[in-house]
């Protein structure tokens, strides 16, 4: 993405904003809250379209990029939250998202047609080996909103990644997710890198500096800084941008101790 301008009804989101993943690689997109980080991601799965700027996609330029063209370019997402369909099983939420291998089979299949059965086992077995990567291979038969929020967080990212993307587009894939559950998807995201790209947004920054290889850091919809996770961190910009963040962050906590007296404790 290159020179990416967005506006949400005359405020300015993001302002010429530049941003390359490199093939194999991870990238990291960091920023204090209200950044622009969704919007950017967003603007790269075609969910809003920038008032300026490029988007290209190995070599050729993507006009008027829309959602529904992302997998046959290769390309899947998980959004910030986890937006799985409740109505349909986790195997079978898992096997949309393999549906660009699929012939004709699955989507028949929801639409009660008569379909072709060897695709729909193929597509079966797609989206039981992603269950199984992603450890959630006992849970294909239940509804995600029966489950624990980071098992359907691990669903939605099966999901993901059953389309055997060359990139990968994360958005908070860590929120709401334990020390060591986020320690694991760490080690996953890190794996991934050698058969796709992944872009990563991401809050914890111990996580992004884990497993980038580059990171972009926005602040108020402007780019601070871009470089290695070294080169990040040793930047004054970005500990400033932060530091004003952990101030709120700050004054937010004494704000809810006033609020409730900490009876958590
Ligand atoms: N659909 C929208 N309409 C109007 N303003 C929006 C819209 N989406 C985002 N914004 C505004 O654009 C700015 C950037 O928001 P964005 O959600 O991209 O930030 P973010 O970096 O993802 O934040 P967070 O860390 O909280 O997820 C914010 O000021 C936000 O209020
Ligand atoms: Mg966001």
């Amino acid at each position: 993405m290159s020179g990416i301008s967005v506006a949400f009804g005359g405020v300015s989101a993001l302002s010429d904003v530049s941003l390359t993943v490199e093939p194999g690689q991870v990238h990291g997109l960091i920023g204090p809250n209200g950044a622009g980080k969704t919007t950017l991601f967003n603007v790269a799965c075609g969910l809003v379209r920038p008032s300026a700027g490029r988007i290209t996609w190995r070599g050729r330029e993507l006009r008027r990029l829309r959602p529904s063209q992302l997998s046959k370019l290769g390309i899947s997402r998980t959004l910030q939250g986890v937006g799985l369909f409740a109505g349909l099983t986790v195997l079978e939420n898992v096997m949309v998202g393999a549906h660009r291998h699929a012939k004709a089979g699955f989507v028949s299949a929801l639409l009660a047609l008569p379909t072709a059965d060897k695709d729909d086992r193929l597509l079966r077995e797609r989206a039981h080996a992603a269950l199984a990567e992603l450890d959630a291979e006992g849970y294909a038969d239940r509804y995600p909103g029966s489950l624990p929020y980071p098992v359907q967080k691990r669903v939605a990212l099966a999901r993901a990644l059953v389309a055997d993307p060359d990139l990968l587009l994360l958005d908070e894939p860590a929120s709401g997710l334990s020390e060591d559950e986020m320690h694991e998807l760490g080690e996953l995201i890190r794996s991934l890198s050698a058969r796709m790209s992944v872009l990563l947004v991401e809050h914890h920054m111990d996580l992004v500096m884990r497993v980038c290889d580059r990171i972009t850091v926005l602040d108020s919809g402007e780019q601070i800084a871009a470089g290695t996770p070294a080169e990040v961190q040793a930047d004054p910009l970005v500990t400033e941008a932060y530091l004003g963040d952990a101030v709120d962050v700050e004054a937010d906590a004494a704000e809810l101790a006033r609020t409730d007296g900490g009876t958590h404790a």
